[in-house]
């Protein structure tokens, strides 16, 4: 396993992540337990990787409280612990309870990254005074660095402008194969100003697994009704998981890793966070680290990306 710095100054983290969403609860399928998630997290350990993702949004906080499990399991010192605050609790007077929440949910004393988990579109709360709390905290020791998520060019500037001394380390968005429209300004904009990228739904929620199709689709309340499981865009996804196939064979990789190798190949900081249910998901997952696609190969997989007709009307 490799690991990267994340921004200017943040933490140095392995080159791919442990998404936690699915601790949340049963959101994801009636096979998620929290067994399952802790096993997820011994494992992606074992290979290796350090960072984890949650939020208190995932199923009320129950995500945070088995993470908090798992790394009391595994040592504290060997987690890079990201989660997230949600709005309401970014208006400026809410932001210290919400992350006091977090704290006690994880069971630690300091969170290393604490993400806003998107711009607030119902309070329009203000920015400025969210990013002067979390200055605050930052102060204060509760946090040790500052992340966003579902961060377009202008909240990110918006953001960093609010900034005395600290800077944003990275931007959590939705990127994979699948769902390509962040590389048309915001993945560059990282890319240039040395903030990292944390893709979220790197395997499109399984889908770039290979394992979906017309009659066999996941029917949880995270994925039913999913645009992209519509049948005509999973035949066209097909297209692109026989290439990840074919590319994979040579490396003796599956098409999750490809597809995760794919986005740690773009450029700028890019670590992938994939979400597992389990042991043997997170180590396929962790086994996307650790080689690399050559560059004709990448550029195999984006034309392939680039041809596919996906309806997401
Ligand atoms: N900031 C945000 O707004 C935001 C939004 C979404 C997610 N996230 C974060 O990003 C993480 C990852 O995103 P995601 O969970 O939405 O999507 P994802 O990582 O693309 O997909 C995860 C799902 O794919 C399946 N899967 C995972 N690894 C697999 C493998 N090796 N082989 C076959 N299937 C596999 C599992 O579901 P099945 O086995 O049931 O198919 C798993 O629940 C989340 O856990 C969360 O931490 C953040």
């Amino acid at each position: 396993m490799d690991y990267v710095t994340l921004g200017e100054d943040g933490p140095k983290v392995s080159e791919i992540g442990l998404g936690m969403w699915q601790a949340g609860g049963t959101a994801w399928g009636a096979d998620v337990t929290d067994e399952g998630c802790l096993a997820a997290i011994r494992r992606a350990h074992e290979l290796g990787v350090t960072l984890i993702d949650t939020a208190e949004g995932y199923g009320g906080g129950h995500s945070e409280e088995v993470v908090g499990r798992g790394i009391r399991e595994i040592g504290r010192d060997n987690v890079v612990l990201a989660t997230k605050i949600m709005a309401p609790h970014t208006r400026a007077e809410y932001v210290e309870r919400a992350c006091d929440g977090s704290l006690k949910r994880l069971g630690v004393h300091e969170i290393d990254i604490y993400q806003i988990h998107w711009p607030d579109p119902w309070d329009q709360a203000s920015l400025k005074k969210t990013m002067k709390a979390l200055e605050k905290l930052h102060k204060a020791g509760k946090i040790r660095h500052i992340g966003v998520s579902n961060f377009a060019v202008r909240d990110l500037e918006e953001a960093r402008g609010a900034l005395s001394n600290v800077d944003i380390v990275e931007n959590q968005i939705h990127w994979s194969l699948l769902h390509r429209t962040v590389e048309d300004e915001v993945v560059q904009y990282c890319a240039k100003e040395g903030i990292a990228v944390l893709p979220w739904s790197p395997l499109e929620k399984g889908i770039l697994a290979g394992k979906y199709d017309a009659g066999n689709k996941p029917t949880d309340e995270v994925r039913k009704g999913s645009r992209m499981l519509k049948d005509a865009n999973l035949a066209e996804s097909a297209k692109l998981v026989a290439v990840l196939h074919e590319v994979g064979a040579k490396h003796g990789k599956t098409p999750a890793q490809v597809a995760l190798n794919w986005l740690m190949r773009q450029p700028g900081t890019v670590v992938p966070i994939p979400g597992a249910k389990s042991a043997s998901q997170a180590g396929e997952n962790a086994g996307a680290a650790g080689w690399k696609l050559t560059p004709a190969e990448v550029r195999r997989i984006t034309d392939a990306a680039t041809a596919l007709r996906l309806d997401l009307f």
